[in-house]
């Protein structure tokens, strides 16, 4: 992949943001992704490359745009599989809460999970303590492993999870443990990048079950910080069975790793804030001029990007995408 695709890259994040944050708040979490949604795909196709998508809004039958197949790009440049969430937490925008995002992910040809649309376990940590969790420990020895990588006590941790009935046990497990909390309405693809921002964002580790879609775009992030995202599918049904077999998963208890969720040593992640959070800020809107807050990091190099881009929205009307 060419470096210069990491800074397209963060215009199509950014555009959807600009669309997307309009509906900040008006209970409509559809018209909001839908507004992210034609947005990215109207500037991918201002990209330079030869993208397709391996995680998106759909099979080719169930979503109009960005479904999986899609071609994206300018049909020259670096061949790439593109990994998409246009609106990472729509009921987020919905209620005007914390942390929504539009994110993407890309890598060389093949080296994305083609992640069925199901439910994955996850373990995720930032790099101080890459390597030293295990996803089939009990939740007591991640705690003291993270304690001990960062040198604090496990009472000065503080887990964030998906605030969900389905975590129960796992939440009883972290307080008698004696780690703190931080549950979440929506949003674990943030959280698991907030893990490697422990300074900025107060949060060390993030456990439980989210969408595997996101887990894979979160393990892009997390492989440009140097963190670690262990994951493991979570069929619930036995079309979801089949759906892992045909991937090749014939032992539903395999842990994904890395390596199986991101191959290779190179991948593009980008994402910018809708509604404000701990890591980026929201868009703002002021008349005819927005600005938006994204972060754009690359693998091969490590480097991390905050971009604050300010737009002029008279002369990008084809960004906006909503009635107003
Ligand atoms: P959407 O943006 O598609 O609504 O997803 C938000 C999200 O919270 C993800 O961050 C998370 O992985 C998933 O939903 C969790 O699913 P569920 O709401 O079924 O627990």
């Amino acid at each position: 992949m060419e470096r210069s695709l990491t800074m397209e890259l963060v215009r199509v994040t950014e555009a959807a943001a600009l669309s997307s944050a309009r509906w900040m708040g008006r209970g409509k979490k559809e018209e909001a992704d839908d507004a992210a949604t034609t947005a990215m795909r109207t500037v991918f196709d201002t990209v330079p490359m030869q993208g397709t998508v391996v995680i998106g809004e759909g099979e080719m039958d169930e979503a109009p745009m960005l479904y999986i197949g899609e071609k994206l790009g300018l049909g020259y440049g670096p061949e790439v599989d593109i990994a998409v969430d246009p609106l990472e937490g729509t009921n987020i925008v919905a209620k005007g809460t914390w942390n929504a995002l539009t994110v993407l992910a890309v890598a060389d040809r093949g080296n994305l999970l083609h992640a069925p649309d199901m439910y994955m376990d996850k373990l995720a940590v930032g790099p101080k303590a890459a390597g030293k969790v295990d996803i089939d420990a009990p939740v007591i020895d991640n705690l003291k492993a993270v304690a001990q990588a960062y040198g604090k006590d496990i009472s000065d941790l503080v887990a964030i999870l998906l605030d969900r009935p389905r975590h129960a046990k796992l939440i009883n497990e972290i307080r008698e443990a004696g780690a703190r909390i931080k549950l979440i309405s929506d949003g674990d693809v943030a959280a698991a990048i907030h893990t490697a921002f422990d300074e900025h964002t107060g949060v060390d580790i993030m456990f439980g079950s989210g969408g595997a879609p996101e887990g894979v775009i979160a393990a892009v992030a997390l492989k440009c910080l140097g963190g670690e995202l262990q994951g493991r599918l979570l069929p619930q049904t036995q079309e979801e069975i089949d759906r892992c077999k045909k991937m090749g998963i014939a032992d539903l208890s395999q842990v994904l790793r890395m390596e199986d969720l991101v191959k290779g040593d190179d991948a593009i992640f980008a994402a910018s804030g809708v509604t404000d959070g701990e890591l980026l800020r929201g868009v703002r809107f002021h008349g005819n001029k927005a600005i938006t807050h994204s972060v754009v990091m690359r693998a091969k190099t490590g480097t991390v990007r905050f971009v604050e881009g300010q737009h002029r929205l008279d002369r990008k009307p084809h960004l906006v995408f909503n009635d107003r």
